[in-house]
C-alpha cells in the first residue's frame, strides 16, 4: 500500500480506463469528485482529481429534488457535455439515470452510447448481479462501465431511505458479479468500513468508496459536500475541506452592501 502514488504520471497525460484499472495493483489511490459544469470541471481537473463523475446527484444539488429519480438522460447528456469541455486530464464518468438502463441491456447500450457521444469516457450504473447483463452488453459494445453497489440512491424507495447497507453476502456477490460482467471499477456507497475492505479484497478491479471506509482503492465525494456548499445534507462520511457556502454568503453580502451604499462600482470599475 502506498499513500501518494499518482494514477497517471504527474504530467498532463489524460487518465485512461486502463490507468484506473491498473491503479489497484500499483497501490495508487483514486481521487474522484462529482462535477456538473464546465467551471467546476476546470477547477477540479487543475486540482488533480483523477476522475470526474457527472453524478445523477445533480438531481439533488443542482435541481433541488429529494433524490436522483427525476433526472433524465437528456439532462445527464447536457451536464456531461459541459464537464467534458472542462476536463483536461481527469477521466469523465457519467451516471446512467433512473430507467435509462433497467429495462433491457439494449436500452443500457443505447443510453450509455448517448453519454459517450456527449463526451464521457465511461458510464456508471447502479445495481449488482441483477444489472450484470446490462454491464456485459455495454462492455461488449466498447463502453467502459463503473458498477455501483451498496446504497444505490435510485432504489431509495425500495431501500426505505438513504441508509447504511449491511447485507454482506449480497453485497459481496453483487460486487463480484459486476467485475465478472466487465466493470472496470466499482463504486461502493454507504457500507460499514469492514465490509468496504472485504469487497475491495474480493475483487480485482478498484473500488471507489463513499461512506465505505478507508479500505477502498479510492474515494469519491460530491462537489458541494466536499466544499461546504451544502448545509441541508451533512452525513457522517462527508468531510468538508472548505466552507465555501459561508464564503459565498459573506462575499455576496458585501457586494449587496456596496451596491446599496454606492461604493461599487468605483472609478476603477467604470469606463471613462
Ligand atoms: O450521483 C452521484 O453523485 C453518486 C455518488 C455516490 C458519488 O453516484
Amino acid at each position: 500500500m502506498s499513500t501518494s502514488v499518482p494514477v497517471s504520471p504527474p504530467d498532463t497525460r489524460p487518465v485512461t480506463v486502463p490507468d484506473v484499472r491498473a491503479a489497484k495493483a500499483r497501490g495508487a489511490k483514486l481521487a474522484m469528485v462529482t462535477a456538473y459544469d464546465y467551471t467546476a470541471a476546470r477547477l477540479l481537473d487543475d486540482a488533480g482529481a483523477d476522475l470526474l463523475l457527472v453524478g445523477d446527484s445533480l438531481g439533488m444539488v443542482m435541481q433541488g429534488h429529494a433524490n436522483p429519480i427525476p433526472v433524465t438522460l437528456g439532462e445527464m447528456a447536457y451536464h456531461t457535455r459541459c464537464v467534458a469541455r472542462g476536463a483536461r486530464r481527469a477521466l469523465v464518468v457519467a451516471d446512467l439515470p433512473f430507467l435509462s438502463y433497467q429495462v433491457s441491456p439494449r436500452q443500457a447500450v443505447r443510453s450509455a452510447g448517448r453519454l459517450l457521444k456527449a463526451g464521457a469516457a465511461a458510464v456508471k450504473l447502479e445495481g449488482g448481479a441483477k444489472m450484470a447483463a446490462a454491464v456485459a452488453a455495454c462492455t461488449a459494445a466498447g463502453i467502459p462501465v463503473v458498477g455501483h453497489v451498496g446504497l444505490t440512491p435510485q432504489s431509495v424507495h425500495q431501500l426505505g431511505g438513504f441508509r447504511v447497507q449491511r447485507d454482506a453476502d449480497r453485497l459481496l456477490a453483487d460486487a463480484i458479479a459486476m467485475e465478472a460482467a466487465g466493470a472496470f471499477a466499482l463504486l461502493v456507497e454507504c457500507v460499514p468500513a469492514e465490509l468496504g475492505e472485504r469487497i475491495t479484497a474480493a475483487v480485482g478491479i478498484p473500488t471507489i468508496g463513499i461512506g465505505a471506509g478507508p479500505g477502498c482503492d479510492g474515494q469519491v465525494l460530491v462537489f458541494h459536500d466536499l466544499l461546504g456548499l451544502n448545509d441541508e445534507f451533512r452525513p457522517k462520511f462527508v468531510k468538508r475541506f472548505a466552507e465555501l457556502g459561508a464564503a459565498v454568503r459573506d462575499a455576496v453580502g458585501e457586494y449587496c452592501r456596496e451596491v446599496r451604499d454606492g461604493t461599487f462600482p468605483g472609478p476603477e470599475h467604470s469606463f471613462k
